[in-house]
């Protein structure tokens, strides 16, 4: 059975004999192995049911580390690596020929990340390689944020190890940027916005996304609760919400507004998550949790209340889509309210 780490000596040596071990980052825990050992990156992409052409991010120490897995350091990358390591970035650089074509899922470039959260920093101090993680989900799930969460996802999984770091602080993944080509492209949105990005880069982001490498993440459905799940808003949640109430479904809600507070409206709703109108990293921090929470027996239905647009609000509008992308309709059956 997967089980907590007594401590960072017990699951450095884990990763040492070339096992793997549930990492806390500041965006969500990631199931690490050793970057460079081909059993360990195998098992990863067992565990997690991902396809072998899916490319992992490799963790390192620092951005001197980080150049190490490069054949080609971009300007691009020397900026957003000093401004923003550690921290919730990921960069996609031409991989160093020494890096396992497993890792890269064949692709010609690497993901790089130095990530902040304290315990795996130290962690990575003394490793001294590089870890391949990707987030400590099965593939196409929900990223966990607490150890609980990963504990939960692999719960039948014998020597899997968890090092437990608290909720994560930021709680979506990070921001991928493609600093490859002769213009750096946001491939996922994150914690760092397109504007923090292009004032470091002094320069205008790629916002074409044609010829994009493989990125799991990039998939219409990703990161998808097991029920159905629809975000609405306006005068579509409270028709969705009738029409769940008229078929006796079981609601398990995530709500900022008013609206899903009206009983008549609200009779369908079991359970509700109310997150804060203004505030995108609230919503960050607490939507994974909230998905998970509401992906239970008792609730056959999950409904958003789609929160506003706007440049802080990318990363989670991009999560949400990919939570409600495989159920509902482009429109309600009004036209009365857009699907984000
Ligand atoms: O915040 C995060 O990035 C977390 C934590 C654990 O660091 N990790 C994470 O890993 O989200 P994962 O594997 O779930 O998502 C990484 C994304 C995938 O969509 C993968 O395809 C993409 O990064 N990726 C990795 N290397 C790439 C490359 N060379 N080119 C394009 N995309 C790449
Ligand atoms: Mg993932």
């Amino acid at each position: 059975m997967a089980r907590q780490a007594r401590d960072l000596d017990e699951a450095l040596a884990a990763l040492r004999a070339g096992g793997l071990v549930a990492i806390p980052t500041e965006t969500v825990y990631g199931l690490a192995g050793d970057a460079s050992r081909p059993e360990s990156v195998a098992r990863i992409f067992a565990l997690k049911g991902r396809p072998a052409d899916h490319p992992l991010i490799v963790h390192v120490a620092s951005l001197e580390a980080a150049r190490a897995w490069s054949s080609r350091w971009p300007e691009a990358a020397e900026r957003l690596g000093r401004a923003f390591w550690p921290g919730p970035l990921t960069l996609i650089v031409p991989k160093a020929p020494a890096v396992l074509d497993a890792v890269t899922g064949g692709q010609s470039s690497v993901g790089l990340r130095v990530p902040a959260h304290p315990l795996t920093r130290a962690l990575l101090d003394t490793f001294g390689g590089g870890l391949a993680a990707p987030s400590a989900n099965r593939f196409g799930r929900v990223s966990p944020t607490t150890a609980q969460h990963v504990l939960d996802e692999f719960r039948a999984i014998d020597d899997l190890l968890v090092l437990d770091g608290g909720a994560c602080e930021v709680g979506v993944e990070s921001t991928i940027v493609d600093v490859t080509g002769a213009r750096a492209r946001i491939l996922r949105p994150g914690r760092i916005r397109a504007a923090q990005i292009e004032a470091v880069l002094e320069g205008a982001l790629d916002r074409s996304l044609a010829g994009a490498p493989r990125a799991s993440g990039t998939l219409a459905s990703h990161y998808a609760p097991s029920r159905p799940t629809f975000a609405f808003s306006g005068e579509g949640l409270a028709i969705l919400l009738q029409a769940m109430a008229d078929a006796g479904k079981r609601v398990g809600l995530i709500h900022h507004g008013e609206t899903a507070r009206d009983p008549v409206l609200a009779q369908a709703v079991v359970s509700r998550v109310q997150l804060p109108a203004a505030a995108p990293e609230a919503w960050e921090h607490d939507l994974y949790a909230a998905l998970r929470a509401l992906d239970r027996d008792g609730i056959d239905v999950i409904v958003i209340e789609t929160p506003p647009t706007g440049p802080d609000w990318e990363a989670v509008q991009d999560r949400l889509r990919r939570a409600t992308a495989h159920t509902a309709p482009a429109r309600s059956a009004t036209g009365a309210a857009t699907k984000i």
